[in-house]
């Protein structure tokens, strides 16, 4: 296993969409052990493959409680069927390193999307489990935190990532 380079804001490869998974290749399984653990070195809730620069619709989510065993899923070719309610979540994104914002999700989702063996399944979610899933969805569309944001929030954000970027690396 392997931990993958996390593509940050404002890189354009953040903003095209994943490709359908037509086969559950060894090589996308690699790649789906490879996401979980970067996801874990992070650490983040949440990761998908658009963010690695991998153009799949595919993302991985552990939203388990600090001290509770690991609760890894694993989304490929996801489906969002149903939304309900809307709630304020203050979310991060391991593209935004040092970001939070409040963004406006549904509060419940039904989701339907193949498991790590290729085979379909069906999920109602809800609290940070169902923003994570809307969160890492709207990743593989090229679509990001930033995208949920009022004007004046999203230029803040915008210029606060660029100053970062500028800032030398150790
Ligand atoms: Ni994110």
């Amino acid at each position: 296993m392997a931990v993958l380079t996390i593509l940050h804001y404002p890189d354009e490869r953040l903003r095209q969409p994943g490709r359908k998974v037509e086969a559950l290749t060894d090589e996308l399984r690699q790649l789906i052990d490879d996401m979980a653990e970067t996801m874990y070195a992070a650490p983040g809730v949440g990761l998908a493959a658009t963010q690695v620069g991998q153009l799949w619709q595919l993302f991985v989510v552990d939203c388990a409680a600090e001290g509770e065993p690991s609760d890894l899923r694993v989304f490929v070719n996801p489906e969002i069927l149903d939304k309900q309610g809307t709630v304020t979540f203050d979310e991060g994104c391991l593209s935004f390193p040092g970001a939070r914002e409040e963004v406006e999700r549904a509060e419940r989702v039904r989701v339907r999307a193949q498991d790590r063996d290729g085979k379909w399944f069906e999920l109602e979610a809800e609290g940070l489990l169902a923003i994570a899933i809307q969160h890492e969805y709207d990743h593989l569309q090229g679509v990001l935190m930033i995208d949920r944001l009022g004007p004046l929030k999203k230029r803040l954000l915008h210029r606060k990532m660029l100053r970062r970027d500028t800032q030398p690396t150790a």
